[in-house]
């Protein structure tokens, strides 16, 4: 329960991809969000190719809204090489960026990163052989890493965990099953299932994947890509009681 012992509303959308020629895109359904919900959380790909004139964009329209905005970067905000300046635009727009360090907002604790690739079960890449291999497992275990810290440090008693990437399959079916192992890492749900306070994970990534899901140890798991939800529920975002 939120400090005055109600549920928090928490509204969240990922992968919104917005787009250098677009003109306030989320300012309307971001006025909805602020009247519906206590916070709103991005589940990264917030720019389609990481340009600092989208991330402007989506600046603005963070501005109008009226509640705190969480969130992550996605794979797509680190295409042009300076996911550094998406992030200082949007910070400067009013979004608390998640990566290195969780945040209290009304007694419910949030800690997110982006997170990475490298498959799940059999599918899941070994750090083995040669050092670019190792490299790119090394991505998925430093970011289940910087996630397991942000949660050591909360103190709540409920927290929700943001992602890009997926932490499990779940959520992902839907896709075609040859590129499940560049939708995510079982690696990221270490850190979730050890904490007893995490109450449900976020993520996007996966536009054609599955809106429910669960870790191994029951946290419940949702894929609020906007595609995902607008096909399951008609309107691109969700509101989650924590
Ligand atoms: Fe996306
Ligand atoms: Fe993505």
């Amino acid at each position: 329960m939120a400090s005055d012992g109600k549920p928090l509303r928490i509204a969240a959308i990922g992968d919104l991809h917005v787009q250098e020629d677009s003109s306030a895109p989320y300012r309307e359904l971001f006025g909805d969000i602020s009247r519906e919900a206590d916070v709103l959380v991005l589940c990264g790909d917030l720019t389609n190719f990481g340009k600092t004139s989208e991330a402007e964009i989506l600046a603005e329209d963070i501005r109008s809204c009226s509640i705190p905005v969480v969130g992550v970067l996605g794979n797509h905000d680190y295409e042009c090489g300076q996911p550094e300046e998406v992030a200082r635009i949007l910070h400067e727009g009013g979004m608390k960026l998640l990566d290195d360090q969780a945040l209290e907002i009304e007694g419910v604790g949030f800690a997110g990163v982006k997170g990475f690739m490298g498959g799940y079960g059999r599918g899941e890449l070994a750090p083995f052989g040669e050092p670019i291999a190792k490299l790119f497992v090394d991505e998925a275990v430093n970011e289940a890493r910087k996630l397991e810290n942000q949660l050591r440090t909360l103190r709540t008693e409920r927290s929700i965990a943001v992602l890009h990437y997926s932490p499990i399959v779940g959520t992902i079916e839907g896709e075609p099953e040859a590129i499940h192992q560049y939708l995510g890492s079982q690696r990221l749900c270490d850190p979730i299932d050890r904490f007893d306070h995490v109450k449900a994970v976020v993520h996007g990534h996966a536009h054609h994947g599955s809106y429910e899901g669960r870790t191994p140890r029951g946290t419940p798991v949702f894929n609020v890509a906007q595609f995902v939800l607008s096909r399951r529920f008609g309107k691109p975002y969700v509101v989650l009681e924590v």
